[in-house]
């Protein structure tokens, strides 16, 4: 998936990647991105953010299937070292908490989103 266009808010800022908030379709998903350390080689610091991208997601990918309540892959986008996250603690976005407001039309704008 492409999460570059995604406009999204600025949650946390860690030792090696920025956590945001965005919505795909009626999903609030959270983005953390692996943001380029100036200090490292250009070359050794792309494939150590790309690396432990993959990594991290394949992990997540373990807890979740061992029963651990982690966040749920949305998508993983390799280009920009970036894992995109359901939410924690609240799915749907709170000003759509509801299914019944959850439009069809939203629904195949995120599930259109998450296959680009
Ligand atoms: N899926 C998520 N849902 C809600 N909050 C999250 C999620 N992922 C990260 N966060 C928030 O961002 C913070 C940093 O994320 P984390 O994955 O722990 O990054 P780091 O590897 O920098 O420690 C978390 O402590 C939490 O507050
Ligand atoms: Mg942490």
């Amino acid at each position: 998936m492409d999460t570059s266009n995604l406009a999204s808010t600025l949650v946390h800022r860690g030792a090696e990647a920025d956590v945001s908030l965005t919505t795909i379709g009626p999903w609030k998903v959270v983005v953390k991105r692996r943001v380029r350390k100036a200090y490292r080689n250009p070359t050794l610091d792309e494939q150590i953010r790309h690396d432990r991208t993959i990594s991290e997601a394949s992990r997540l990918h373990e807890a979740k299937t061992a029963g651990v309540g982690v966040p749920s892959i949305v998508g993983v986008d390799v280009e920009n070292n970036a894992i995109a996250l359901t939410k924690l603690g609240s799915f749907f976005d709170p000003s759509a908490n509801k299914l019944g407001s959850c439009t069809l039309g939203a629904l195949f704008t995120g599930i259109s989103q998450l296959q680009t």
